[in-house]
């Protein structure tokens, strides 16, 4: 017989009372938990294609307060991280910077907001909210500061140097900041590496509208398409 037996594994920790709390949360507005996913996984789930996941391949969810980190390889996890930093932070620093109240600041980001690295605005150009105004090129100055920064930190939490060893794949970009113009260009330019814009593949749930194909989406697509899987085997 065999003298050894070794295993690879990924242990996520959380705090106990905080797991027990969401659950009561969740428990107390009638609807019974399942199971517990970490964010990442099930985003990385929801955009990322088997090729990808073999290869090797970095996933980030730009949601509204976090960045949700997973890298893959060999078809398995790798790497999880969760930085807190994201959206809020892009609309909470227009917001201070053009003296804007947050809700303006937000619709000014997700409305005018663009990031393409070879954009040259004019100083004059202005943008208009609700009666609100401010600079074009201020906003998408403060905008792209913020996410080069987080780009940054994108790579800071990866466990390596040598990207291009460990994910030749590249980097798959999700969450609802995925819908910025010009991120996935800014992320080319920033990290040169390879980047693309991660959709749910929502093709592969049935009765689910192409409503769903937003990044925004990621993670409730990552979190449902196990269960739909499980009922097409079953
Ligand atoms: N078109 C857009 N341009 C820039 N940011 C956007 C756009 N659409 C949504 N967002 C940002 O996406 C964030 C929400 O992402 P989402 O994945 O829904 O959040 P979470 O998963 O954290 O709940 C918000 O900060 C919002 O401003
Ligand atoms: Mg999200």
């Amino acid at each position: 017989h065999g003298t050894r037996l070794d295993v690879e594994t990924h242990i996520i920790a959380a705090s106990v009372t905080s797991v027990q709390n969401l659950i009561k949360c969740v428990r107390g507005t009638g609807i019974e938990v399942e199971d517990l996913v970490l964010k990442p996984l099930a985003s990385a789930e929801a955009v990322l294609t088997p090729e990808e996941m073999e290869a090797g391949v970095i996933m980030a969810d730009i949601g509204g307060d976090t960045t949700d980190i997973a890298v893959l390889r060999q078809g398995a996890i790798y790497h999880t991280a969760i930085i807190p930093a994201a959206g809020c932070q892009v609309t909470g620093d227009i917001s201070i910077g053009l003296a804007l109240p947050f809700k303006i600041a937000e619709e000014m980001k997700k409305k005018y907001g663009n990031v393409t690295p070879s954009l040259e605005l004019d100083e004059a150009a202005q943008v208009e909210e609700d009666g609100h105004s401010a600079s074009c090129r201020d906003l998408c100055q403060i905008i792209r500061s913020r996410i080069e920064e987080l780009f940054e930190l994108i790579l800071l939490e990866i466990p390596t140097t040598d990207y291009r060893s460990l994910a030749p794949a590249g980097l798959v970009l999700t969450g609802g900041t995925a819908n910025l113009t010009g991120l996935v260009e800014l992320g080319r330019s920033v990290l040169r590496m390879p980047v693309r814009k991660g959709q749910p593949l929502s093709a592969n749930i049935y009765g689910v509208t192409d409503v769903l194909a937003d990044p925004a989406f990621a993670t409730t697509v990552g979190l449902i398409l196990p269960q739909t899987r499980n009922r097409e085997e079953g």
